[in-house]
């Protein structure tokens, strides 16, 4: 088929090079010159595993390109609107200026039968105003049809060529039929499509999101009366997951979530529900924000309880990225809470595989280091935030002998305890103590 991507972000880029490797011809339309030449050039402009290589593939195979030029979605059969909805600047809302800016766009050069689907995330209710809008400035009458994506950053090559579940907001037959043809490669194995209302599919994903940061903030505040009980968290997260209306997923307590979805997302969920009169959203949604954000005054006091005075001791945080594999550093726990020390007079040196640059561009004043052995050499404490399989490997033997003061906050919970432990480290988790 043919097909559009508008946005060619995370999400769009992505969606872009793996509908192309499933045999379609796509084209990726975005403002960004820069960005549309390095995706033409088959650079990925972040880190994502595997991406790069589906994007090679597809570029090579004459089925992608990227262009800044909105007249080529001419020939679309379908287009995918895949803009960011970042928070405002001013307030707790998602911005939507790119979305309504791809609409005016794309509009004049939808071809007549185009179906038009909108995959950004977005308060519930945008997609009626995203259709009047197109439909007053292309003249025509399309319907808009709602596919939220749910993809996760490090895994998201295999989020996107199989999805949990393909969840559909339309009314309109033509336009499901072309997304079941579009979808055939997941149906044949089985995903699970859900064709629903255009306003159920829109909350669809806030509510997805805002459930996941739920399950987050839950078991951090449980970690906080473990810490006050000597309980620990991971057996207890091991024995309620064992309940399988519980899950064990999305229970790993530490420093709390972050990147560019979960917080936005439940932002903007609070401000939607607001605007339409329901408090509990808001009650409930801002109590999570507010645990989450409290993990990483958590470790910071932490810091302070063991190290009496942070201002000029040397404090080792390794970890920049939100999570692992990626090196997206929005709203990155492990990034704000070493600004927060920074903030406190410490002398912190971040380590991250990936991240660096990206943290370095946020964060100027930090000081950042490429060499494990060098951050950790005198220093006075190690926080460990991102969960990158490479910290997990350390040899804490090797590591002991670098530092005279042995004192690691594993904010993540899943260092092996034990063995840093006999290698004369004192370490402590987040509802994990020594
Ligand atoms: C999230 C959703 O999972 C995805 O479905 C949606 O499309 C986009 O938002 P992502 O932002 O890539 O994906 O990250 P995710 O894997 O959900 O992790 C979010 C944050 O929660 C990370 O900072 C992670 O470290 C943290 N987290 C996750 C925890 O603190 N504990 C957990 O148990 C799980």
């Amino acid at each position: 088929m043919q097909i559009a991507v508008v946005g060619c972000g995370y999400l769009g880029a992505v969606l872009s090079a793996v509908l192309a490797e499933q045999g379609n011809s796509v084209i990726g339309l975005d403002v960004d010159d820069m960005r549309v030449s390095q995706l033409n050039s088959g650079i990925a402009p972040f880190y994502e595993p595997e991406f790069d290589s589906v994007l090679q593939q597809s570029i090579s195979s004459g089925r992608l390109s990227f262009t800044t030029n909105a007249e080529k979605i001419s020939d679309a059969e379908i287009v995918f609107i895949c803009v960011g909805t970042p928070q405002s600047q001013n307030t707790n809302a998602a911005d939507l200026s790119q979305l309504w800016a791809a609409a005016d766009a794309i509009a004049p050069h939808l071809a007549p039968n185009a179906i038009v689907v909108g995959r950004s995330t977005v308060p519930v209710g945008t997609a009626a105003k995203l259709e009047s809008r197109i439909n007053k400035k292309s003249g025509r009458k399309y319907s808009i049809v709602w596919n939220p994506e749910f993809l996760r950053e490090g895994l998201a090559i295999g989020d996107t060529r199989t999805p949990d579940r393909i969840v559909i907001g339309t009314n309109n037959d033509f336009a499901e039929n072309k997304l079941r043809e579009l979808y055939a490669p997941q149906l044949a194995k089985q995903i699970p499509m859900l064709v629903l209302d255009v306003p159920t599919a829109e909350l669809v994903k806030v509510s997805a999101n805002a459930f996941l940061a739920t399950k987050i903030s839950f078991i951090n505040a449980i970690a906080e009366v473990a810490d006050l009980t000597g309980a620990d968290i991971v057996q207890l997260a091991d024995a309620i997951g064992l309940d399988s209306r519980i899950g064990r997923k999305f229970l790993a307590a530490g420093v709390g979530f972050g990147g560019g979805c979960l917080p936005k997302d439940i932002r903007a969920f609070i401000a939607s529900s607001n605007e339409l009169g329901s408090e509990s959203i808001n009650r409930l949604l801002s109590e999570v924000d507010q645990i989450n954000l409290g993990q990483r005054d958590r470790v910071v006091n932490l810091a302070r309880e063991i190290l009496g005075e942070v201002k000029g001791k040397k404090i080792a945080v390794l970890g920049a990225a939100f999570k692992p594999n990626s090196d997206d550093v929005r709203d990155s726990p492990a990034l704000e809470v070493a600004h927060m020390l920074h903030r406190l007079s410490a002398l912190v040196f971040v380590h991250d595989p990936k991240a660096l640059i990206n943290a370095r561009a946020k964060f100027p004043d930090l000081n950042y280091q490429t060499d494990l052995n060098q951050v950790f050499k005198d220093c006075d404490l190690v926080l460990h935030l991102t969960e990158w399989q490479q910290y997990r490997d350390l040899d804490p033997d090797q590591l002991r002998t670098l530092v005279d003061k042995p004192f690691i906050i594993d904010g993540r919970n899943v260092l092996d305890f034990a063995a840093w432990r006999n290698a004369g480290w004192q370490i402590t988790g987040l509802g994990k103590r020594d």
